[in-house]
């Protein structure tokens, strides 16, 4: 076999991205997709040259040897034990699942089938994050002491046509999108071993102003909007770690990391490619760009930014390939289930946190995923051509 064969259940928002690259990636052949809604899944297989099955089909189909799950994330937990339970490979959007102990059943179902599950973000394999690996592996910050990663900003519901699940239990700027920091410094620093974090609720209700069928729609919030928390590594490392949705504006960079030899700040982790500037013991910013690395040049613009905004690079489907050559090449597979669980413990320990106000210990470990790198990440991506995109 040299490659897998894709099912993709869950057509919204962010499926596009999605079958717009996976026939850019070696080892993964698009062939299905499904929704609950099965009129979103007959558009996006329109689309995108493939077939529209229900979820049941989709899942016994013995053709379909990975599925990847782009349900919303109460919906994560059953759609991938389902799949799991078929003897498909999972790949999921995060969170793992909205608990911590269903994201561990994934995990221990997963191995005890001997089936790959991984997990997003994958975006810390791109070239940014690569980059910023490479620097801190070969030493140029010397040992990391601390560090610093904000998300700030006014939430989803000026861009996202139905953000209501932002905004409840398994929502919230830690659950949505705390995943691709905490993945990036898991990747950089190795395993958090204890949090501590505070919350509130800065606007108990949300009005959805972007233009879809929801505009005007009133959404009540039910989960902590602000964060502020500490994170401890069991390398002794300590991070102050902010995600808000309560923010108009602020200037603080994505991750900066401090070490004993230098500084280091790491480009969005939302993004695969991006700028990593460092300085050596105070010395100026020496600004290295990733866009001439594989999987670093701008691709994508969202629909949603103002016309000054550049480009960026959006590579998903990455960490698909990296499972696929996990399952077909005995490759190191890195965006795992293994690290989604330890990252959704950490966020539920910052939450729980928050809520009690006493520090929690991390019980999961893991070491950090193996780098990547250019030759490996060239060789995983093949390029989408315009008859492969119809995006
Ligand atoms: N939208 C983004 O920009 C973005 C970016 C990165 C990650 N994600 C993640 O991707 C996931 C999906 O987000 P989205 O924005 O595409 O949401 P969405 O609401 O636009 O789409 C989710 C789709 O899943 C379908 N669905 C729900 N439950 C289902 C089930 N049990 N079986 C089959 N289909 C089901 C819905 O009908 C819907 O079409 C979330 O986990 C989110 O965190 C989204």
């Amino acid at each position: 076999m040299s490659t897998l064969n894709v099912g993709v259940i869950g057509c919204g928002n962010i499926s596009g991205i999605y079958f717009q690259n996976i026939p850019g990636y070696r080892g993964l052949t698009l062939r299905a997709c499904a929704d609950v809604k099965h009129d979103v899944a007959l558009a996006q297989a329109s689309k995108y040259g493939t077939k529209a099955l229900s979820v049941d089909d989709l899942l016994a189909d013995p053709d379909i040897d990975l599925v990847v799950n782009l349900t919303i994330p109460s919906a994560h937990f059953g759609v991938s034990l389902a799949a799991l339970s078929a003897g498909k490979h999972v790949f999921s959007e995060k969170p793992l699942a909205v608990d911590f102990e269903q994201g561990r059943k994934l995990v221990d179902e997963a191995e005890a089938r001997g089936l790959h599950l991984g997990c997003a973000p994958d975006t810390f394999l791109g070239a940014g994050g690569r980059l910023a690996r490479k620097l801190v592996d070969d030493g140029e910050i010397g040992r990391i002491l601390s560090g610093t990663a904000f998300l700030m900003s006014h939430g989803m519901e000026h861009w996202h046509p139905d953000p209501e699940f932002f905004f409840k239990p398994g929502g919230g700027p830690i659950l949505d999108m705390a995943p691709y920091y905490l993945s990036a410094l898991v990747n950089l620093i190795g395993p958090v071993q204890r949090v501590v974090a505070i919350s509130g609720i800065g606007f108990p209700e949300r009005i959805v102003t972007s233009d879809s069928p929801r505009k005007g729609h009133r959404i009540a919030v039910e989960t902590p909007t602000h964060v502020m928390s500490l994170l401890e590594f069991a390398s002794g490392a300590q991070i102050t770690f902010c995600m808000s949705w309560d923010v108009w504006k602020h200037s603080h960079p994505a991750i900066e990391i401090y070490g004993s030899e230098g500084s280091l700040r790491v480009p969005d982790p939302n993004f695969f490619g991006g700028q990593v500037d460092i300085s050596d013991r105070g010395g100026d910013w020496r600004n290295v760009d990733s866009s001439g690395m594989p999987l670093g040049s701008p691709n994508w613009r969202s629909p949603n930014w103002a016309p000054e905004m550049p480009d960026r690079a959006n590579y998903r489907a990455l960490g698909l390939a990296d499972l696929a050559s996990a399952v077909l090449n005995g490759t190191p597979h890195r965006s795992s289930g293994r690290l989604g669980l330890h990252v959704l413990e950490i966020m539920h320990s910052i939450l729980e946190s928050a809520a009690t106000g006493e520090p929690k210990p991390i019980t999961t470990s893991l070491e950090r995923p193996a780098p990547l790198d250019d030759g490996e990440a060239a060789g995983l991506w093949r390029g989408v051509t315009k008859a492969s995109s119809a995006a």
